[in-house]
């Protein structure tokens, strides 16, 4: 019952796909501070290279950079074949990579809609699917492979922007961890989700134009999140300590979501 042995995630492989910035950032850095070795990926080839570095260096831990674009059934290949060279086994799985597209509802584009079904949904499942083997290796009850989703409270609550395609991708995303969890189980892979609130990124930082004071007036806990909030939470379903949970979604959003019922203009 000891933390060290019940949260451990030492040793273990993870791969974070957009794990170059923001949430995937966080995600990747709790696993690395806790002695896992992570994979990340994203388009920007220069960006993720340099992530991987800074983040191995400040770690003391082996973060290794795989450019790649994981909204095309190619670009998965390719990801697959080049973790494949390296890892006959991989612990961890977080299907982070996401797109946002916002737009008046009259001009709201078929690209957009696209573009953010493609990624959000499309490659979450199909990443799944293209890493099965390298999940299914040596995963048992007592030691099973873990998927974890990124979703969103916007997938839960109707958001204020009109950013419909996101909202409805982060639904389906809620609902495909759901539904791949009751088959994936008969695996030993363990498939739940994280739905977080506002977290300081590059996709929240642009809708808002990096004034993040308001989301942090409208929060509960006078705040948004930080690496350890979602952290810590990839962390536990990664661990002996989520080996029971499974298809879930966990909000991580300080209490937005559970208030969501109140006037906090009246307050
Ligand atoms: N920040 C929040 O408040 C918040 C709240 C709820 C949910 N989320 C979710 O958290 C996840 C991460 O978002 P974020 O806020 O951290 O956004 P972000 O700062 O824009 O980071 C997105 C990451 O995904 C990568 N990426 C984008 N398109 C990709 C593609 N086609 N293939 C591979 N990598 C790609 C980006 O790198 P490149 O641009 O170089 O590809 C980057 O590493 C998303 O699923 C998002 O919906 C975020």
């Amino acid at each position: 019952m000891k933390i060290e042995d019940i949260f451990s995630v030492k040793d273990k492989v993870a791969l974070v796909t957009g794990g170059s910035r923001g949430v995937g950032e966080m995600i990747a850095s709790a696993y690395l501070a806790n002695g896992a070795k992570v994979y990340i990926t994203a388009r920007k080839a220069e960006a993720c290279n340099d992530k991987a570095n800074e983040l191995s260096e400040r770690y003391n831990a082996e973060c290794i950079s795989i450019p790649n674009n994981a909204s095309t059934l190619d670009g998965i290949e390719e990801l697959y074949n080049e973790v494949s060279q390296k890892e006959s086994k991989i612990d961890i799985l977080v299907n982070n990579a996401g797109a946002a597209w916002g737009e008046p509802i009259e001009e709201f584009s078929e690209l957009g809609w696209d573009k953010v079904m493609d990624l959000n949904v499309k490659s979450m499942f199909f990443v799944t699917q293209k890493f099965l083997p390298l999940l299914k290796k040596g995963s048992t009850k007592e030691n099973p492979a873990r998927v974890i989703n990124i979703g969103s409270i916007d997938g839960i609550n109707t958001p204020a922007f009109e950013n419909y395609v996101y909202s409805a991708s982060k639904a389906a995303v809620h609902h495909l961890t759901r539904h791949l969890s009751s088959r994936l189980v008969q695996d030993n892979i363990l498939v739940n989700a994280i739905a977080p609130g506002p977290f300081p990124s590059n996709m929240l930082g642009s809708a808002v134009a990096h004034n993040y004071a308001p989301l942090v007036e409208r929060n509960p806990m006078k705040r948004i999140g930080t690496a350890e909030d979602v952290g810590g939470l990839a962390i536990f379903l990664s661990s002996r300590a989520g080996n029971f949970t499974v298809g879930e979604t966990i909000i991580c959003d300080g209490g937005l979501t559970a208030s969501s019922g109140h006037d906090l203009t009246s307050e």
